[in-house]
């Protein structure tokens, strides 16, 4: 089970049951790739504004961002300039489709996808090329949206129609990227998961009204860190965190 730790995102915003639950998970994936030799090396694709490379950075990992947004990349210069990790963070614009002229190849000891994948033409070439970048021993973390949690997002919305319509489409949209699809496309890339976790289980079905009473955000923290990984709860998270290691 996931330790429910903080509700608090480094923004010091107030975000149960989405970004802390994800940091936790990184922060701990993180501890397990560093050594006392040199600074992780981390890859983070599509990471676009650096919500995660600049605390990364911060938590003492040296971060490439690769994202073909010459605005994210500015958003996250500055980010980084103003955290003090300037340093420690490398932006690069690529296309991750080609990340194999962008970056060494088995070089990075934790290489994140999030939210990448959804936005890639060529779901099987982009992973095996993002996955070919972390090293022997290293780890991949690849977030992505959960198909069934679009069904019942729908027919919660009231749009019944387009629920059905969402409904009777899962099982392309599952072979293309549901949690089944990534952890085959770990397999296939030679990698060993060791983590699948639900994010979101709770948190967008709750009204934000719930969250005013005292204790509420708390309560629902421990109700994301308890279903995380337990199913059939996990399995209508709005995403799933896939946590795989390349062995070696
Ligand atoms: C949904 S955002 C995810 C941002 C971040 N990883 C996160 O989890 O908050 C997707 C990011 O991927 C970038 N992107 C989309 N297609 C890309 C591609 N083919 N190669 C590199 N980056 C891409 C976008 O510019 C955007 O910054």
């Amino acid at each position: 089970m996931v330790r429910p730790v903080q509700t608090e995102t480094r923004r010091g915003e107030t975000a149960p049951g989405r970004q802390w639950l994800v940091w936790q998970l990184l922060t701990d994936a993180l501890a397990s790739v560093t050594t006392d030799v040199r600074p992780p090396a981390v890859l983070d694709c599509g990471g676009g504004s650096g919500s995660f490379a600049v605390p990364l950075a911060q938590a003492g990992a040296l971060v490439t961002v690769v994202d073909v947004s010459v605005d994210a990349l500015a958003t996250l210069r500055r980010r980084a300039d103003e955290a003090g990790v300037a340093d420690r963070v490398r932006p690069v614009q690529a296309d991750v489709e080609a990340l194999g002229d962008a970056v060494a190849p088995a070089s990075f000891d934790l290489v994140l996808a999030h939210g990448i994948l959804e936005a890639v033409d060529q779901v099987a070439p982009a992973f095996d090329a993002i996955a070919a970048a972390v090293r022997p021993g290293g780890l991949i973390s690849v977030l992505a949206g959960n198909p069934v949690a679009g069904v019942l997002a729908r027919a919660l919305s009231g749009d019944l129609a387009a629920a059905l319509v969402e409904l009777r489409g899962l099982d392309a949209d599952f072979a293309r990227l549901g949690p089944g699809a990534v952890q085959e496309l770990c397999r296939s890339a030679g990698l060993l998961v060791e983590q699948v976790h639900g994010v979101g289980v709770f948190s967008e079905l709750v009204p934000g009204s719930a969250l005013d009473a005292p204790g509420a955000a708390e309560a629902l923290a421990a109700l994301e860190a308890e279903s995380a990984a337990r199913a059939p709860f996990s399995d209508i998270a709005s995403r799933v965190h896939t946590l795989a290691r390349r062995p070696g």
